[in-house]
């Protein structure tokens, strides 16, 4: 199917970053995706033993780093001994745009600091230990890099509708998008988007579940849909012909030829 012309915002989110092409998380994958066009990184967030904001899906270190056990039982000094980066030369050689070494865990402060505002960011605030704690730091974080007073520079997602509803009453000005993992096919009712609307700009849901009729009616009501994870140009498109305002990918360069109407 060719794509209709876009006639509504349709970001790309790197998911992870580039991170088909470099190691989730890390400044080279965010770099990566910045130069394939990517309209925002996302940023999934956990915290340390010591409090600190860092770049990682997982719970634990022991997929993406050398080392083992969870984020949350490490200080910040000793995350930052690990390397994560080489997990993903040996387990996808052939993807990587490069050999990846010395990488270390990136904070989220590093990330601000390298990128400033040349980046849209899409942070995930993941269950955190101490739940007033992370939206309290990502949002001090934020002031701190004048993120927040431009737009949607900011967007920030969790599956926790309480880190949500907190960061909303201390920040009523930054879109917030609710992720749905379904588990059947998704419905949606007129009460549950009334619910979502009072602190959602949005809703996340995985694109597997969902079908036209779901979109459209999250749309007539004009909340924002970011499917996730997208990665087939045939799967961009047929979400966007249903009126997705976004997808996350994990291949942004694919997703800016479909943006830009590059058929097959
Ligand atoms: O945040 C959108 C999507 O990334 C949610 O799934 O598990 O990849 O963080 P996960
Ligand atoms: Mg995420």
């Amino acid at each position: 199917t060719s794509v209709s012309n876009i006639n509504h915002d349709f970001f790309i989110i790197a998911h992870r970053g580039a991170s088909t092409y470099a190691p989730e998380h890390t400044i080279p994958s965010y770099e990566l995706a910045k130069e394939q066009g990517a309209d925002y990184l996302e940023i999934d967030l956990q915290m340390t033993a010591d409090g600190e904001l860092v770049a990682m899906h997982d719970e634990k270190v022991d997929r993406t780093t050398n080392g083992k056990g969870f984020v949350r039982s490490y200080t910040l000094h000793e995350l930052k001994q690990l390397d994560a980066g080489s997990w993903f030369n040996q387990q996808y050689p052939k993807q990587a745009k490069r050999e990846y070494i010395d990488l270390k865990v990136p904070t989220l402060e590093d990330i601000l600091k390298h990128f400033g505002d040349s980046v849209n960011y899409y942070i995930e605030t993941k269950n955190p230990i101490k739940g007033e704690y992370m939206e309290e730091k990502l949002l001090a974080l934020l002031e701190k890099y004048e993120l927040l007073q431009k737009g949607n520079k900011v967007i920030i997602q969790s599956f926790s509708e309480n880190s949500l509803r907190k960061i909303h009453r201390l920040n009523k000005s930054i879109p917030l998008i609710q992720l749905m993992k379904y588990n059947h096919p998704a419905t949606v009712s007129e009460e549950q988007i009334s619910h979502w609307k009072a602190y959602a700009r949005g809703i996340g849901p995985n694109y597997q579940m969902i079908d036209e009729t779901y979109v459209k009616k999250l749309r007539d009501h004009n909340l924002w849909v970011h499917p996730y994870t997208v990665n087939h140009k045939k799967h961009m498109k047929r979400l966007i012909n249903w009126g997705v305002t976004g997808v996350f990918t994990n291949y942004s360069d694919r997703g800016v030829e479909v943006k830009q109407g590059k058929v097959e």
